[in-house]
């Protein structure tokens, strides 16, 4: 407050010596009217153009990911898949569903090189097999190696499957943009392989996955044994235009202003009548990359809702770290930031003292 009331008196008293010593004859120009105005005006310009430049990193920060994918004149086939196509089989030989029968499959999406997330998956809720007295079973899926060392990556892969049997791998490229294509060979394979399994989720390889959660969840009477499709359901998810975004959608490839509902791609359940429904419709549906917004527009096409889960915290796409005992143990699937975190969240989700005090959680919720 002091500071602001002595600055207009030290102008003052500036303003005044300048004038004395002009009236006392040393010449001293005072800035006219018409310069200070100019300063104003380039100052006025400058701040805009900081502002300016400012919106523009925000924006930019905004629809950056990673890479760029400002692609204005895409052809509309870029927002296809080449699905169905005649994929060979490149590895196929786990004995689950042929010699063991889940009542729940686990497919894991995962890049070849990431072995890793194989492995701690493996050794975390992957390797769950009898929960609450069900049968549970994990398998990779796998599209074909690319990049470098190609062949050398894909002997390792025969290699792992060798130990394991529980990779399958099909002849399309495994690429971000090729994702859809990997879930509907997923639902071929399953229609070909599963017929005795209740259900199946669908879950990425950077997630904590709750098994006995999920099961109990699935065995309840109010879970609905057709026609179900559960997980973190988008009601309203809006075709993105702009060209700047990763998923990028023209309006003459979709029109409508939004997705039909769908659950999120990260971790979904469903029903194991699904699959066949789902592969018999899409073929009067042209494939999008975007493979859980496809999955919404078959289920639509068949007249089939997702269905929510019983309580909003059992899914969590954008956890704030490090989670709760309390949140941890009422989870089915939360996105990790990588191993570590998984295999932590793994540990504390074993232990017997990680409780879940109820009478603390709706206190405060
Ligand atoms: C796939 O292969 C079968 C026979 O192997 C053939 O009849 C069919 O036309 C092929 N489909 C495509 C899309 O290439
Ligand atoms: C898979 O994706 C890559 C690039 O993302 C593409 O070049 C390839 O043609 C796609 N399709 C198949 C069937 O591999
Ligand atoms: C299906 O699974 C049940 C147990 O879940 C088993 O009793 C039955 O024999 C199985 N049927 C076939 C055809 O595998
Ligand atoms: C969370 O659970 C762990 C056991 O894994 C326990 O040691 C710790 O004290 C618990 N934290 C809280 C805040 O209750
Ligand atoms: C639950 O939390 C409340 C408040 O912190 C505490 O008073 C109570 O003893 C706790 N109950 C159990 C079973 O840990």
């Amino acid at each position: 407050m002091q500071f602001i009331m002595e600055k207009p008196r030290k102008a003052l008293r500036i303003v005044r010596t300048i004038r004395r010593k002009s009236e006392g004859g040393v010449y001293k120009m005072l800035p006219s009217p018409r310069l200070l105005m100019w300063k104003g005006r380039k100052r006025a310009k400058h701040i805009f153009l900081g502002i300016l430049a400012l919106v523009v990193i925000y924006v930019l920060f905004l629809t950056f990911d990673g890479r760029l994918t400002f692609q204005p004149y895409m052809s509309t086939t870029t927002f296809y898949v080449a699905y169905p196509g005649n994929y060979t089989i490149i590895m196929d030989n786990t004995p689950v569903c042929r010699t063991r029968n889940p009542f729940l499959v686990l497919m894991v999406p995962v890049a070849p090189r990431g072995v890793k997330f194989r492995h701690t998956i493996r050794r975390t809720w992957g390797s769950e097999r009898t929960v609450l007295g069900q049968r549970v079973d994990t398998i990779f899926l796998l599209g074909l190696p690319s990049g470098e060392e190609t062949e050398q990556q894909q002997e390792l892969l025969f290699w792992e499957n060798e130990q394991y049997q529980d990779m399958i791998q099909s002849g399309f490229l495994d690429s971000y943009r090729n994702l859809t294509i990997k879930t509907m060979f997923m639902l071929e394979w399953l229609v070909k392989n599963c017929k005795n399994t209740s259900y199946v989720m669908k879950i990425d390889s950077d997630m904590l996955l709750h098994v006995p959660n999920l099961v109990k969840l699935l065995l309840d009477p109010i879970t609905p044994k057709h026609n179900y499709m559960s997980g973190l359901v988008w009601w309203h998810s809006q075709v993105l235009r702009n060209p700047f975004n990763k998923f990028y959608m023209p309006r003459h490839v979709i029109a409508e202003p939004e997705y039909p509902p769908y659950p999120l791609g990260m971790a979904y359940v469903m029903s194991m009548d699904l699959p066949e429904k789902i592969l018999s419709i899409s073929t009067e549906i042209k494939p999008i990359y975007i493979e859980d917004a496809y999955l919404g527009m078959c289920l639509q096409h068949l007249g089939i809702f997702p269905t929510d889960p019983p309580d909003t915290d059992l899914y969590i796409v954008k956890p704030v770290h490090p989670l709760s005992n309390c949140s941890l143990t009422k989870v089915i699937a939360v996105t990790t930031t990588g191993i570590d975190l998984m295999n932590i969240y793994w540990a504390r989700i074993q232990d017997s003292e990680t409780t879940c005090n109820l009478t603390y959680y709706y206190y405060y919720y």
